[in-house]
């Protein structure tokens, strides 16, 4: 089933699945050009769940002015297809209108209404550079949490600090609803798979996989230093990685906008690390220069869990 409106998909849930407890509704909200890592999320859904909901949503709340809103790519009909033969239960794709009735001016100073601020968090790393952004995502899964009404709610690793925030949205608002991390879906190169990867030319693709095996060189490296038992120096762990970027950074295809050695739970960045410390986050942001059109810079965002 496909429903655009907020109205048809409320009473599909009523109707269909009423608050019959041995029923189970999963749901796996994505902005659309949907890939491999959605459909991963989708088939974890589909598995453990009696119906799966999945939103295709390109949220105006959660782009800067300066973002790529209008740019972002549209697939609507190849994803259909693909939910169709993952037997997704129902999409939802609403209008900006339908989700925000009183519109939602790109200007943050004008908009109006109901926001949902995580404060901390949300401030860190992704939300240094791009400020409003986990505002307008707290907010729109707030609005699909209402509506759609799931018992699980499936997020990927990709976007480490978006799953972090939300599951700590869930938790201190009481939301009855259990969030599900699924890790990071990779093409053989070790990319990332991502809808923004469509920007991107061949070259700059095999490029941009050396942003993982940067990562990987600092994951090595504290792993090395858990079983020696030995503490190791934040800087060290980034010194590591850059030198793996090197030759890109000279030659001008990444331009980093950070590296991040975070503890998992607060995002606070660890100047040491100890044996002792369990479940780091190293994450990076890097603007990546397509090699063919030099005028298009996409940042790109990778993690690894130790
Ligand atoms: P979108 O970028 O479309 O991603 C939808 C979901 O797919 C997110 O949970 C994201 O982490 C996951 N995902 C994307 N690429 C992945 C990969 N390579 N491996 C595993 N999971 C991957 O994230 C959003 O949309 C939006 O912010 C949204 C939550 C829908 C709110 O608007």
């Amino acid at each position: 089933k496909i429903f655009h409106s907020v109205g048809e998909v409320i009473e599909w849930r009523k109707c269909q699945v009423g608050d019959r407890r041995n029923i189970s509704v999963g749901f796996v909200p994505t902005m659309g050009c949907l890939h491999n890592g959605h459909a991963t999320l989708i088939k974890e859904s589909t598995k453990d769940n009696d119906y799966t909901v999945v939103s295709i949503f390109v949220n105006p709340s959660q782009f800067a002015p300066t973002e790529d809103l209008d740019k972002y790519p549209r697939t609507l009909e190849n994803d259909i297809k693909l939910l169709e033969s993952l037997k997704v239960d129902v999409l939802f794709a609403p209008t900006a209108r339908e989700m925000y009735p009183r519109g939602i001016p790109l200007n943050v100073e004008e908009q109006k209404g109901p926001f949902i601020s995580v404060l901390g968090v949300s401030e860190m790393l992704e939300g240094k550079t791009r400020p409003n952004f986990f505002r307008g995502v707290a907010t729109v899964v707030t609005k699909l949490f209402n509506i759609v009404m799931p018992d699980v709610a499936y997020f990927g690793q990709k976007d480490i600090q978006q799953f972090i925030v939300l599951n700590c949205m869930v938790n201190e608002l009481f939301f009855n609803i259990k969030l599900k991390m699924i890790p990071i879906v990779r093409n053989e190169a070790g990319l990332a798979l991502s809808s923004r990867n469509k920007y991107l030319c061949d070259e700059s693709l095999v490029i941009s996989s050396n942003l993982f095996k940067g990562l990987q060189t600092g994951s090595d490296l504290i792993s090395v230093a858990k079983q020696n038992k030995t503490v190791l120096k934040r800087q060290n762990v980034i010194d590591a990685i850059k030198a793996t970027w090197k030759r890109f950074l000279d030659s001008g295809d990444f331009r980093i906008d950070y590296v991040s050695i975070a503890d998992w739970n607060t995002l606070n960045e660890l100047q040491e690390i100890e044996p002792s410390d369990i479940k780091i986050v190293i994450s990076c942001a890097v603007y990546v220069t397509d090699r063919l059109d030099k005028g298009t810079v996409v940042r790109l965002i990778d993690n690894i869990i130790v």
